[in-house]
């Protein structure tokens, strides 16, 4: 019988606690054997819910893991999975891959260089209706155009997601990813990206494919509660598509992306469609765009 792959938690915070913590203690294969986190005492706590260790040396932390999934910020996130790559450890990572295109060219050389298995988490990428429609959308072809509107309220003061990254960042990071990830096999690669900023951390996009397909995309996690809004359609020969709702429960796509990165890790399979290196193109654009809107595009951003 082949032995569960260790797997190890970077971070103790809400959507560790949420997503990562459930989907590791319930993926077959997996063992959630590790916690590290700066804070010893949500460490401590996390790890002994699941009967795994805490840890709050890093080393020791990796010495005793196969593999590691995070749950930090992306700028904590990628010199920690730099480390962990070059120990040998596969790597389930979080969307974006990293804050600049320096630290996720870094990664993704990384991952290359110690042969290691790599998934960047873009959680509809790994939900099954929405991989149904993108194989529909890539059959039927003669897409003209596309339009996405994300209005989401992370920026709230009561969402648990509002949190020091993304008030520095603002939507383009966070659901950013999610928007230029979709369709990226449908319609071929993302090769440019024209951005304008709005009120707020309101972010315009309009991508253009490898195919010559334009879509637009409108992100913000400033909207109130009452505004919020996930829609993205296609049209063209075929007439209009909607790609299907977020997965209410993100826990489901988690574990078949842990699934799929431990089956790589197995058997040496280590390019996947949305690896460390798909997470630098996705970065690339991101970068992009924050370079046409400007470093700080909206007033008191840093406020909290
Ligand atoms: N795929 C998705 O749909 C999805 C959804 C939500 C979040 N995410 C991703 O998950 C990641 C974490 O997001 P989040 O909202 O949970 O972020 P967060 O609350 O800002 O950070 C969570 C964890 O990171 C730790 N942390 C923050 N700064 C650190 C530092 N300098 N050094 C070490 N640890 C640090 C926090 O420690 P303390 O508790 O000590 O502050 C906490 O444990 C992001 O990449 C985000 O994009 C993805």
């Amino acid at each position: 019988m082949t032995r569960s792959l260790r797997f190890g938690l970077v971070g103790t915070g809400y959507w560790a606690r949420i997503t990562h913590a459930p989907a590791l203690a319930a993926t077959d294969g997996i063992e959630f054997a590790a916690v590290w986190g700066r804070n010893a005492n949500a460490a401590a706590g996390l790890a002994a819910r699941y009967h795994a260790t805490a840890y709050q040396d890093l080393p020791e932390f990796l010495a005793g893991v196969d593999a590691v999934a995070f749950a930090v910020p992306p700028d904590v996130q990628a010199p920690v999975a730099i480390r962990a790559a070059r120990a040998g450890k596969h790597l389930l990572l979080e969307k974006p891959a990293a804050l600049t295109v320096a630290d996720a060219d870094a990664l993704a050389d990384a991952v290359q260089q110690a042969q290691v298995a790599s998934v960047v988490f873009f959680t509809a990428r790994f939900q099954a209706d929405v991989r149904a429609w993108e194989a529909e959308v890539t059959a039927a072809g003669g897409w003209a155009g596309g339009c996405a509107v994300w209005l989401g309220s992370a920026l709230q003061p009561a969402s648990p997601f509002n949190t020091p990254w993304r008030q520095d960042n603002g939507a383009l990071w966070d659901l950013g990813p999610h928007v230029i990830s979709l369709l990226w096999a449908s319609l071929g690669p993302v090769r440019s990206v024209t951005a304008q900023a709005g009120l707020a951390d309101v972010t315009h996009l309009i991508l253009r494919h490898d195919s010559g397909v334009t879509r637009t995309a409108t992100v913000t996690l400033s909207a109130p509660a009452s505004a919020e809004l996930t829609d993205l359609f296609l049209w063209g020969q075929a007439g209009r598509t909607a790609a299907p709702a977020q997965a209410s429960d993100p826990v489901a796509p988690l574990r078949t992306a842990l699934a799929e990165l431990a089956a790589n890790a197995r058997s040496g399979q280590l390019s996947h469609p949305c690896d460390a290196r798909f997470g630098r193109d996705v970065v690339r654009i991101l970068a992009d765009a924050q370079r046409q809107i400007g470093a700080h595009p909206w007033p008191g951003r840093n406020s909290g």
